[in-house]
């Protein structure tokens, strides 16, 4: 049974999110995909179950475990299995802790880390980069022979990677809401059909300027591709599939 102060928290959580998601002007089905969402992983059901051993890491921030249920639900709703032979993309993978969970849950699966270890704007004076790429190269290690380290701007990996073509990605990058929608627009064109792409941050909000933040990004990608693409997971995190 949650306490008093787990209700409450979320509970004022929820309000906070659905101010926002009205504030950002997000279509009708979105609340609705939020609320059954947050039921659904209220219950705890279609779920695949996994541990992330998230000990064996060398992080100075985890930015990711906390959506991992939200990851859980995805895959299995989709029935994607753990074992499948995915070719996945990630757009800001840092000290690798998104990373790690990729190659550990996808066991048959490579990926392409795209980062350009230099940060962004909100790391700014924050944050050792040569340290972050140092403890990326160190996080990876085990499963080094399933990946491919491109040190570059997500615009400048598009540009070179016209003719492959991958069946999950991953967007966390520069966070600014016309960067998330042109690495939205980019990433769609390398995306399978039925391929997932997976937005960190929808709910982030950390400064009153809307440009800042990747929700709006987001929103103005969804209404341009409506017809393209099917919504499956919204919360802090919002993954969509493409279906044409
Ligand atoms: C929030 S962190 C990623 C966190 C990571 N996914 C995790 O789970 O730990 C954002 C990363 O995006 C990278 N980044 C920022 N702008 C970028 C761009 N234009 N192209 C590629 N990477 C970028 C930063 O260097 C930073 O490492």
């Amino acid at each position: 049974m949650p306490s008093i102060k787990q209700i409450f928290y979320q509970s004022s959580k929820t309000i906070v999110d659905l101010i926002y998601m009205s504030f950002i002007c997000c279509p009708l089905p979105i609340f609705w995909k939020y609320a059954t969402c947050k039921i659904n992983l209220i219950k705890n059901i279609d779920h695949y179950n996994y541990t992330f051993n998230i000990s064996s890491l060398n992080l100075s921030n985890d930015w990711f475990s906390i959506s991992i249920p939200s990851w859980m639900y995805t895959m299995k709703h989709l029935q994607i299995h753990p074992s499948s032979k995915m070719n996945i993309l990630e757009i800001g993978s840092f000290e690798g802790c998104s990373t790690y969970f990729l190659l550990d849950f996808f066991k048959n699966s490579t990926i392409t880390a795209v980062d350009t270890w230099n940060g962004s704007i909100e790391h700014k004076g924050k944050i050792n980069f040569i340290e972050v790429e140092k403890r990326f190269d160190q996080n990876i290690l085990p499963f080094k022979n399933r990946l491919k380290k491109m040190k570059s701007t997500s615009n400048d990996f598009f540009t070179l990677c016209k003719d492959q073509r991958f069946e999950l990605i991953y967007i966390d990058g520069d966070h600014h809401a016309s960067a998330v929608y042109q690495d939205a627009v980019q990433a769609f064109l390398v995306l399978k059909i039925n391929g997932v792409l997976i937005f960190d941050d929808f709910n982030w909000r950390h400064s009153f300027k809307l440009s800042e933040l990747p929700g709006p990004g987001i929103i103005k990608f969804i209404k341009d591709y409506k017809s393209q693409l099917k919504v499956i997971y919204v919360g802090y995190q919002l993954h969509i599939q493409k279906i044409y």
